[in-house]
């Protein structure tokens, strides 16, 4: 089978494309990418020479391109990462995530219905559907309308309707999955989790959003792999999947003290800042449906994850820090020192 993943320098692509070739090593992976300020090869270094794999550096906003290089390369099967992804780089700046999230779906889908792909896969998150209330059980389900509160989850909901329209309209072979906040190995510090792990190793504080009362779904990239996985091998065509972690309500806070407490530092580092406008409240995920039909669950407990999370950061202090450089200073200074 051949593969194209879009954005697969990224955090997740780059974790899914390592999967991928160990569990399906006869399979051929195209990785895609414009590499951007979240885009590194460093995380494939491992793969570069596998005759398996090879890597374009390109845009998925760019047509000519994408439609050549799909009908070049004999592309069956699009699993489509690439993205904005930051929510407080799309309140600083929205343009990227339109021309990108929406724009260069659009034009990722009119070139797999041009070349006949037997498969598009595309890669959403729940924030589509907006937030929850604190101290409810809701969850959000398949029948939670979409009701997008940021930049980037707007652009990603109307990602999402395009893939759909394509399927109803045109037939094309879809599958979307809806999944919550990941996290592991090669995550750009920019996020939550790795973020508090390398300022932790800085010797810096560590930056709290408003009362650190809000909530996430936090699922391991691993696992959230092995559900693409089984969604391409066994989903229903037009389907939608959510895939969640195995937390029960824990807020930002909580998962700071646990890592402080890990790492053994004193709770005098966390630093209360200036809150994210428009910030969701409480997300939660319910994965019912991808258990009942295709037989996925996490492997292990958030706890367990987050003490492997943080000793894979621990132990690759070269990786962060090469990208704990230039740009993402910039970026640190305009978000945090205001
Ligand atoms: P990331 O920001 O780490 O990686 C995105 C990758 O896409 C980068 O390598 C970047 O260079 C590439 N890219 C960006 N614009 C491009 C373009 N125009 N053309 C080609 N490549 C481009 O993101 P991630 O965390 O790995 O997320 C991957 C996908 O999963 C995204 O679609 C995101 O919306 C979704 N998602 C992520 C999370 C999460 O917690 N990280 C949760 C839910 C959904
Ligand atoms: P983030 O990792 O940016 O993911 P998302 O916004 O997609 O959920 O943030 C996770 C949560 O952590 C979110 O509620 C915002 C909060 N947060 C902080 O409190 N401090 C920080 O420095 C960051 C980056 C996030």
């Amino acid at each position: 089978m051949k593969v194209l993943v879009t954005g697969g320098a990224g955090f997740i692509g780059s974790n899914f494309i390592l999967y991928w070739l160990k569990n399906h090593p006869k399979d051929k992976i195209i990785n895609l990418d414009k590499l951007t300020y979240a885009g590194n090869l460093d995380n494939l270094k491992s793969v570069e020479n596998n005759p398996n794999y090879k890597f374009i550096k390109g845009d998925i906003c760019d047509p000519k391109f994408v439609n050549f290089l799909i009908y070049n390369e004999q592309i069956e099967i699009i699993v489509h990462f690439a993205a904005e992804s930051h929510v407080d780089r799309s309140i600083l700046n929205p343009a990227p995530f339109i021309k990108t999230n929406i724009e260069g779906t659009y034009i990722l889908l009119e070139a797999a219905l041009k070349n006949k792909i037997k498969r598009f896969h595309h890669i959403s998150t729940d924030e589509v559907f907006g937030a929850l209330k604190l101290g409810s059980k809701t969850k959000f389900n398949l029948n939670t309308p979409y009701n997008p509160r940021s930049p980037y989850s707007a652009s990603k909901a109307a990602a999402d309707h395009l893939v759909h329209a394509y399927y109803i309209t045109y037939n094309l072979p879809i599958t979307i999955s809806n999944c919550s906040n990941n996290f592991g190995p090669y995550q750009f510090p920019e996020k939550l989790i790795p973020l508090i792990i390398t300022n932790i190793l800085e010797g810096k504080k560590v930056p709290v959003y408003g009362d650190g009362l809000y909530v996430r779904d936090w699922l391991y990239v691993e696992d959230h792999c092995r559900a693409i996985d089984l969604i391409l091998q066994k989903g229903k065509l037009g389907e939608t999947y959510l895939v969640g972690g195995l937390t029960d309500d824990i807020s930002n806070l909580e998962v700071v003290k646990k890592i402080i407490k890990i790492m053994g530092r004193s709770e005098k580092i966390v630093e209360f800042v200036k809150d994210r406008p428009g910030h969701d409240r409480r997300y939660a995920i319910d994965w019912t449906k991808i258990k009942a039909e295709l037989g996925w669950q996490p492997e292990f407990d958030f706890d367990t994850y987050l003490k492997y999370t943080v000793d894979w950061y621990t132990r690759n202090l070269d990786w962060w820090k090469r990208v704990k450089t230039g740009e993402y200073q910039e970026y640190y200074k305009k978000q945090y020192c205001k």
